[in-house]
């Protein structure tokens, strides 16, 4: 069992380095098997889900694109319920299989934003990937097509997720302890 260094605000450690790794294997292997043949786009949404997508990508052994968006949603522990587009992504994906790679879904407000911009493109399909999934606190109906942990309605940081902008280049994902701010 991983320590929590001392000066990190977390309650626990949710989910450890190698449990994610585990996971995030089969998730590539997975999607591997049920896109072959097909070079689908993975578009990575900045800034969170950075570290998974770069772990993801590694365990993909069919031909695939890479892209990039960047949004923003979110402050503090709470969703801004607004989401702004900082960068768009470079790639036409009109008839093209694209596969949104999202650090976490919990409002689904966002994925939602992104799958209805990206349907007006003309992809020949969209679908989801997300490392983190909170159900619970859903406002929006979006349902991931790849899922890698499915967790309670807590605030978590590490692994490209972020509390103000710290934390995420933490190697696992821990539960964010507000009173230790
Ligand atoms: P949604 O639009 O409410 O689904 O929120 C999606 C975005 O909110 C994610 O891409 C994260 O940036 C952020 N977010 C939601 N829950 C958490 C969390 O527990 N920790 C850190 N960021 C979160
Ligand atoms: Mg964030």
């Amino acid at each position: 069992m991983q320590t929590i260094p001392a000066n990190l605000p977390l309650k626990k450690i949710l989910i450890s380095g190698e449990q994610i790794t585990r996971r995030v294997g089969e998730l590539g292997a997975q999607i591997s098997k049920d896109y072959h043949g097909k070079t689908p786009l993975f578009l990575c949404i900045l800034r969170g889900s950075a570290l998974f997508y770069a772990e993801l990508v590694k365990n993909i052994t069919t031909d695939c694109h890479l892209d990039f968006m960047c949004l923003c949603s979110y402050s503090g522990t709470s969703s801004g319920g607004k989401v702004r587009m900082m960068l768009d992504s470079r790639e036409d994906i009109k008839n093209r299989h694209v596969i949104i790679v999202e650090d976490i879904i919990d409002t689904g407000t966002t994925a939602k934003y992104i799958t209805e911009l990206l349907a007006t493109r003309g992809p020949a399909s969209v679908e989801i990937c997300t490392l983190l999934d909170k159900p619970s606190n859903r406002e929006v109906e979006i349902k991931p097509r790849y899922s890698g942990f499915t967790i309670e309605n807590e605030f978590v940081v590490g692994y490209g997720l972020d509390y103000n902008e710290l934390y995420r280049n933490l190697p696992f994902i821990g539960v964010f302890d507000e009173s230790k701010q």
